[in-house]
């Protein structure tokens, strides 16, 4: 299998090799803390070996209910929220072809799949309504706790027209759950209800949850080859997890990241040359927003995507206050291609383009980026990616989820847990005027009248 690559080579000028050498101790201690489970957040590395075992029983499970849905519906809505849904939005958007929802079915050979529960629109879900019509649908509802507020309504919507189309005993047949093994809502209603369901692990938290259930029955239904998505997290596994600090890309990755935030860069910008991979960044965002930032600590973690960004952002990255460094994802070779044309007239001046390939201009425009924004004091790390398919994703997934662990233990927090994302719910929560939180409201709303 062709391995992804890390590249520091466009750093030399801002990292001296005796600084990687002192960090590199403390990289070896982070990535012991890890894998020998010594550390804060221990209760949650059930995704370390996830790779080379996981559940077999379930997993067959999954591929046939996969293979259900794309029989039995024109649509499936995935409904959750953060964890719950972003490593599979990132999969088949980056394993499928743009626009894959708007192409024909028989060029694609998959449902339609949409993404609900992730906002709290109403317009967004009528919209969603509309959209899927009549036609036949499956909804896969994700939710460990199964009172997460945003999926909780959508699956309201959602349940309400399915019993509506098919009746109750029929739309029970539509309807995955994908919850906590034992416990919580939405088990509780899918017991009662006969849903089929599938187990968020209670030692894998949602954001290192794309190759449990929570990511592999969207990703299957779109007819991704979850085989090689797990093989090419096993086959990163075994490079990384006990590699030492030379020939191991993810704790580089990490060390690199932890010099930069101590020599006071704020942010890493995830940057990519295609449209496909924007909602891997968003992933990656979570995995890294949640996982560092707490303790007044962390890397903000940004992304664009380029190079439609270089006309936005670029000129603050190339010519601005000097906050981030970037981190690109060079996916080397592109899904399809388009050979440019000569013009007669060529009045665009583009005509020493003819011959070309899109590609071939989009890797000069990235590698001139890269050596411009080097030039203009923003660091530039680069991830190599053989391509669009399973087995270099499923290596990313687990690289980036490595990656973070070693690097929360760098920074000196806990990688594992995510405090602060209560604090708006319990203030949702007390101005809505949910039973319990009458005193908060009480505090709150003197405020928002002051
Ligand atoms: O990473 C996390 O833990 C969160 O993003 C959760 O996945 C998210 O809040 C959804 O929670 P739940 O699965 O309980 O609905």
């Amino acid at each position: 299998m062709e391995m992804i690559k890390f590249d520091a080579s466009h750093v030399k000028d801002f990292i001296r090799p005796h600084e990687l050498d002192q960090i590199k101790a403390q990289a070896e201690t982070a990535r012991e803390t890890l894998i020998e489970g010594t550390g804060a957040g221990n209760d949650f590395l059930g995704w370390i070996d996830l790779p080379v075992a996981y559940d077999k029983e379930e997993y067959g499970r999954i591929k046939a209910a996969a293979e259900k849905i794309r029989r039995d519906s024109d649509v499936l809505v995935v409904i959750g929220i953060g964890g719950s849904y972003l490593g599979a939005r990132a999969a088949i958007e980056f394993l499928k072809p743009n626009f894959y929802n708007q192409l024909p079915r028989t060029a694609v050979d998959a449902p339609e799949i949409y993404f609900a529960g992730n906002n709290i629109s109403g317009a967004y879900l009528n919209d969603l309504v509309a959209l899927i019509g009549d036609r036949d649908f499956s909804v896969n509802i994700i939710s460990k706790s199964g009172t997460t507020t945003e999926p909780s309504i959508a699956f309201r919507v959602f349940k309400a027209k399915l019993e509506a189309k098919y009746g109750k005993a029929e739309a029970a047949k539509r309807i995955y759950a994908t919850t906590d093994k034992a416990r919580g809502a939405l088990k509780t209603e899918a017991n009662a209800e006969g849903y089929e369901s599938f187990v968020i692990p209670d030692n894998i938290g949602g954001r290192f949850s794309v190759l449990t259930a929570v990511g592999l029955l969207p990703i299957a239904v779109s007819g991704a080859d979850l085989d090689a998505l797990m093989a090419g997290a096993a086959a990163m596994r075994a490079q990384i997890k006990t590699a030492p600090f030379e020939k191991n890309p993810a704790m580089q990755y990490a060390a690199i990241r932890n010099i930069f935030l101590n020599k006071g860069r704020k942010i890493e910008i995830l940057a990519n040359y295609e449209p496909a991979l924007h909602n891997l960044s968003e992933w990656w965002k979570q995995l890294y927003g949640e996982s560092e930032g707490k303790d007044g600590k962390g890397l903000y973690p940004a992304s664009y995507d380029l190079s439609m960004d270089l006309h936005s952002l670029g000129q603050f990255v190339q010519d601005g206050s000097n906050l981030a460094f970037e981190t690109v994802l060079n996916v080397e070779q592109p899904m399809s291609d388009v050979t440019i044309e000569a013009d007669e007239q060529n009045l665009d001046g583009l005509n020493f383009l003819a011959g070309k390939n899109m590609d071939e201009v989009n890797k000069n425009a990235m590698m001139g980026t890269v050596l411009a924004h080097t030039d203009g004091k923003t660091p530039n790390l680069m991830i190599d990616i053989p391509a669009r398919d399973e087995n270099s994703l499923g290596q990313l997934f687990y690289f980036f989820e490595f990656a973070v662990g070693v690097s929360g233990y760098l920074l000196g927090v806990n990688p594992f847990n995510q405090p602060g994302v209560e604090a708006y719910k319990k203030n949702m929560f007390a101005l809505l005027g949910k039973p319990g939180y009458e005193d908060q409201a009480e505090v709150l709303k003197k405020r928002l009248s002051e």
